[in-house]
This record gives structure tokens, sequence and C-alpha cells, in this order.
């Protein structure tokens, strides 16, 4: 481990010489003041005074400098059977003309634009353009419902949102213009305009004087030059699941989030310019803005944006068959997806109609990575598999395993140690330092590396009370685990109501809302159950308002539509219990912690102050009615 000791002691011991040699690598409009201001803390600023644009980086950069013809972007879609390429000047201009789109219609340096899109290549033209202006973007992923995309209007408060006539799904269309006119009816804050690109599945009608044709607007625009902005202006916005059914708008600046993406491609991914790297997410997560957007063009790479799934579209071969179609070197993904391809194939049969001689590694996130997902993947593609940990917030990986500086040792489980300028640790309940092997509160000394967030949108009270409050000097991460005597880091679960589902990031208590808004129930309570292809599912218990007479199964639908409805398909809610009453401490806490023990088998002791031991009875068979409680 000699060359990542070295290269770790010094991203912790000389900050400022590290990250400032990573910024050599961009263009700098101007060069900072500051390589980290941290003059306010506990907030911090990365490359104060630097000036710079991300856009430029990304995309003018490459076309000034040899890659012009390389391809920039492949959009693979087996869900529409069909592909398109850009080179990088072509993405250049079809970026800069969508910027003189907006440009002319008001969108300037500083105004929101939100971006509600499927996977096309124009939702990546609309983030690069926002880029291009100094604009700040927001992508709300598609899978989520009118309401949610109300919420994030009202508080990002676009001059212009973008979208698509339609999704595509296995088996349906999905109609996005009702869901986006929906939004603004509910939404206070109305946009300006709306750019609307129609795509042949299902075109849609437009609102006259406020939406306009994609395509059509196009037609006489100026491209449009990159705008200088300040390294710690905002480059996007992205929302995220806090505790509460308010989404939390973690900001990432411009200067730090180019840096330390830059640098993670090589030294995370160990991916040189030129090679194709592909992130099977969605440019609604996290890791879409990172890791199919920002990081591969930073590079000079070719990105890979797929419109389709890892079964079913048509098959579990579909991730072979576009890594040996593209050539891509690097595949990025969830284990979910790899849970899936097994169910389906579990001998990896259908690895043997493709050419993968190329493919180099594996990585994946999003979730927790099983030791049998990783073991089987590491035997059928005998490539590194390579498990890393990061968050929305943080933009790129707290944990990994630094491929691009000295492959270490796989221990499955472990999303191994920690990533160059992140100093973890691990704390009791008191906020001491516990010892290795111990179980306790991860957390991120202050100040956090280049990248990680500096705010949420216009709400530091609510920043500093959900990271910085709990444990002063550190960033709280959420998530709780312990780090082994070899330092490797093991991350086991959620001290919140946060649950993953299919690597999807979602908020019991924003379900909660959702289901205590129906005017039959009472009081209830929503957990995250293991599930065999998604990791987690969300499980609803209901306590009906007393004198209901209606039939159970009549409400437990309404309440499946209603979380659809209010949510979104995304948040898998498909089952909900109907209860006589929810287990609870004698001062009134539900025991969240105990139902979930009792759903997944595990054992449990009831907490002393429990107020009637009973119930869990009454739990455990209204579980096992659902197919849970395998106790
Ligand atoms: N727009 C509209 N609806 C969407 C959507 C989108 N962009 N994305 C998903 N949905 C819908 C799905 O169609 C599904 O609807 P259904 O309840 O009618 O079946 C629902 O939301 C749940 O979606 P999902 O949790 O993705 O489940 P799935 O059964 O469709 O697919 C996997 C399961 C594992 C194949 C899928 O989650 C996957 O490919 N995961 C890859 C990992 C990934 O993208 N992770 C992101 C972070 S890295
Ligand atoms: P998101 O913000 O959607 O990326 O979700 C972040 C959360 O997902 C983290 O706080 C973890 O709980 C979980 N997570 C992401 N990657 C991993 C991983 N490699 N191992 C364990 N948990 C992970």
């Amino acid at each position: 481990m000699a060359k990542y000791d070295a290269l770790y002691k010094r991203s912790i011991d000389d900050k400022e010489g590290f990250w400032a040699e990573a910024a050599e690598a961009l263009h700098w409009d101007r060069k900072w003041d500051k390589v980290l201001d941290d003059s306010n803390a506990p907030y911090s600023r990365w490359f104060a005074g630097g000036m710079l644009n991300t856009c430029y980086n990304a995309l003018d950069r490459h076309v000034e400098n040899g890659r012009a013809d390389q391809l920039a972007l492949i959009h693979d879609s087996p869900l529409t059977e069909s592909q398109q390429r850009f080179t990088y000047r072509e993405l250049r201009d079809a970026v800069a003309r969508f910027a003189g789109l907006l440009a002319k219609n008001g969108v300037a340096k500083g105004d929101r634009v939100i971006i509600y899109m499927p996977m096309v290549p124009e939702a990546a033209i609309a983030m690069l353009a926002c880029a291009r202006l100094g604009a700040i973007h927001s992508v709300v992923f598609g899978g989520f419902a009118s309401n949610e995309l109300a919420t994030r209007i009202n508080d990002a408060k676009p001059k212009a949102i973008v979208t698509a006539s339609c999704g595509i799904e296995p088996g349906r269309v999905i109609a996005y213009k009702p869901l986006l006119d929906g939004a603004i009816d509910l939404a206070d804050h109305k946009p300006s305009f709306c750019v609307i690109l129609q795509r042949p599945q299902s075109p849609a009608p437009l609102t006259a004087g406020r939406d306009l044709d994609w395509q059509a607007a196009m037609e006489d625009v100026s491209p449009h030059p990159c705008v200088s902005v300040a390294a710690t202006d905002p480059l996007y916005i992205l929302y995220t699941s806090g505790t509460t059914g308010q989404p939390k708008g973690i900001v990432r600046d411009n200067g730090g989030h180019a840096v330390a993406l830059h640098w993670s491609m090589k030294n995370i991914y160990d991916v040189e310019p030129g090679e194709v790297y592909w992130a099977a997410s969605d440019v609604g997560w996290v890791v879409g803005h990172s890791y199919i957007v920002y990081a591969p063009l930073l590079n000079g790479n070719t990105t890979v944006m797929y419109e389709g799934k890892p079964v079913g579209t048509p098959d579990a071969g579909a991730f072979w068959r576009v890594i040996a179609e593209h050539k891509v070197t690097t595949l990025f993904t969830a284990p979910t997806a790899f849970r899936a391809i097994r169910q389906q194939d579990p001998e990896g049969k259908l690895l043997a109609n493709y050419d993968l001689t190329h493919y180099r590694a594996l990585f994946l996130a999003g979730e927790r990575c099983d030791p049998d997902t990783l073991v089987w993947a590491q035997e059928k593609l005998k490539v590194p598999v390579i498990d890393h940990w990061w968050q929305t917030e943080t933009g790129w990986s707290i944990a990994a395993n630094p491929m691009g500086v000295e492959p270490l040792p796989v221990k499955p489980g472990s999303p191994t140690v920690a990533a160059p300028g992140w100093d973890i640790r691990v704390l009791d309940g008191d906020g001491h330092e516990v010892a290795p092997g111990t179980i306790g509160a991860i957390v991120c000394k202050l100040p956090l590396p280049p990248a990680s967030l500096p705010t949420l949108w216009q709400a530091q009270d609510r920043f500093h009370e959900a990271y910085l409050a709990e444990y002063p000097g550190f960033y709280k991460t959420g998530d709780a685990g312990y780090i082994d005597e070899d330092g490797y880091i093991f991350v086991m679960a959620r001290t919140d109501d946060i649950i993953n589902v299919a690597g999807h990031r979602l908020s019991t208590g924003g379900m909660e809302e959702v289901l205590a808004s129906h005017p039959d129930v009472a009081e209830c309570a929503v957990i995250g159950v293991a599930d065999s292809l998604k990791g987690q599912v969300p499980l609803g218990f209901v306590v009906l308002n007393a004198g209901c007479q209606r039939v159970d199964s009549e409400i437990q639908a309404e309440l499946v539509k209603l979380v659809r409805e209010k949510i979104g398909p995304v948040a898998a809610f498909k089952l909900v219990a109907v209860i006589k009453r929810l287990p609870k401490t004698r001062s009134g806490k539900i025991l969240r912690r105990t139902m979930r023990q009792i759903a997944d088998g595990e054992s449990f002791k009831p907490p002393a102050t429990i107020d009637d031991p009973a119930i869990l009875d009454e739990i455990a068979a209204a579980l096992s009615g659902l197919g849970y409680a395998r106790r």
C-alpha cells in the first residue's frame, strides 16, 4: 500500500499543494487567490478567486487540443432501438446552440434551469449548455411524479424548464407533458418558459405562450460562447432525499467539482483520455451527473449514455452487448443491476456471445455491495470488481480502491480505503473515536475535499443542522460502519430513515407523509426491508381511524396508488399492512428498527421500554401475510 499511503498522507497533510497540482490540468480564465479558503470555518471554499467555465473544460478545450473528431458521447437506446454518436466538435456545437437558445429567451448566469428528461443526449446537452452560460441546472429524475417536481420548482425557482414529450420504460411510454403541467399547476413559482423535446414515440401538444419546441427553436439561434464564472459559483443543484418529504438541494460548485472529478478519472478509475467509459445510471442521479456527463468529458473520454435496463432490453446480455459494441473499458453501475442480471442468467452464459477482451474493470456504488454479487461478478467477468462508497453530497467517492494509483487487495463487503482527501473517522454516540472494528457513525473531518457540497441551496442553517452540528469539526455522512485494522472501511447501514431501493435513495419519512395524508389513516410507519433484487424495498404499516368500516384491501390499493402519484413509480412502494396499533416505546417512539428486524428475520431484542411487547406478534403476523417475517 506504499504508493497509496504516501499519496493519501499528502492529500491530508498538504491539502492545498495536492489539489493545486490537480487543478493545473484544467483551463482557468483566472487563477485562484487561495486554494482552500477556510477563513469562515466550519464552512470552506475551494479555489476562491479562480474563474473558469466547466463546459469549456469539458468540451471546447478538447476540440481545441486535438480531440475534435473523437467521439464524446454515444447514446445507445435499446428501448427505442436507436443509437446516436457525437464527436467533441458536434457536442460542443449542439451545446453552444442550445446555450444560445436559453440565452435568447432570457436565461443568464446564476439563473436556475430545471431539466426533467429521460436518458436522451439532449439531457446532457441541456446540462452542459447551462454550465456554458453559468446558469445553474437542477436535473429531476424522470421517475418522480408531479408533486416532487413541484417541490423542486418551488425551491429552485427556475427561469426555464427543459423536458421531453415522453420517456420510455419497458412496455410503456410515459408522457412527461402532463407531469410537467401538473407540477407547474401545483407550484407557486412559475417558469418563464419551457423547452420540449418532441420524441416520435409520443409527441406532446405544446402550451401556447409558454412552451418552445426544442428542434424548431434551435433553428435560428447563434452559438453562445462560454461565460467565465467564479470557481465557487454553483454549477448545479441536485435534490436528494432527506429525512422529511422536503428534499435537500445539494449545491455543487464549478472549480472544486471540475478538479476532483477530473482527478478521479485516472486515479480512482484508471481511465486514460480517449478511452470509452460507461456509467449505467441515469442523469437524474449524482452518478449520472458525475460519471455520465462531467468527469468523462473533463477527462477527454467517450461517454456512453444508455437508455435501457440491465435485463429485458432485450435480455440479460444487454450490458455485455454495449461493452462489446462500443469498446467500453470501464463500467460503473449499481450492484442491483448485477443482481438482476444474475437472477436471469445465473451461469453468465450470455457472456460467451460477446468479445470483452478490451474490458478492464467494473465499479459498483449506490448501495452496499453484498459479497455474493461481488464474487459472482468477479468470477464471471474475470476483471477487478471495485466497490466504492459515495453520496450525492460528496459528488465522488469517499472510499474506493484507487486503481490508477495502486490497486489494493479487495475485501468483499468493503469499498476499500479512504479516497485521497477524505479524512474518515468512526465515532461513538458521545463523539469519541472508536477502536478498529467497532461500529459507529462514519464522519469525515472538515474541511471536505473539492467537489463536496459547500452548502444546501438557500438553506445554510439546514446544511449546518443536517451535516455539521452533531459532531463539531466533522461532516456526518449518515452512514454507520467500521474501519478495520488495515484501514478498510465497511459501510453497514444508514443512521437515519433513508433507504436504498435499487440504488435509488428514498426517504421513508417522505412516504410516511404521503400515507398520513390518506383520510382513513390515523398513524403509519414505513420501513425498508431486505429484497433480493433491489437491496431494500419500502414496506408501510398503517393504523386506520377508529370506526373506519372500509375493506383493508381497498385502502391498501389506494395507498400504493397515492405514493406512486405523489412521489413516483421509483419509490417502488407496493407493500402495505393494516395493523391495529404501532409498536412504540412508553415515550411514544415508533420501533421501526424492531419492525425491520422482524421483517428481515434477524434476531432482535425489543427495547426494555416497549409499551406492549404482545404487539410484536401482530406485526410478525401482518408481515408474514405479505411474505415477510422469515423467522
Ligand atoms: N421514468 C419513469 N419511470 C421510471 C423511471 C424513469 N426514468 N425509472 C424507473 N421507473 C419506474 C419503473 O418503470 C418501475 O415502474 P413499475 O413499478 O411500473 O414497474 C419503477 O419506476 C421502479 O423502478 P426500478 O426500481 O428501477 O425497478 P425496475 O423493476 O424497473 O428495475 C432494475 C430494476 C434493478 C433493473 C433497475 O433498478 C436498474 O437497472 N438499476 C440499475 C442501477 C441504477 O440505475 N442505479 C442508479 C444509481 S447508480
Ligand atoms: P446517494 O446519495 O443516492 O448516492 O446515496 C448515498 C447512500 O447510498 C450512502 O450514504 C450509503 O448509504 C449508500 N451507498 C452508496 N454507495 C455505497 C457503497 N458502496 N456501500 C455501502 N453503501 C453505499
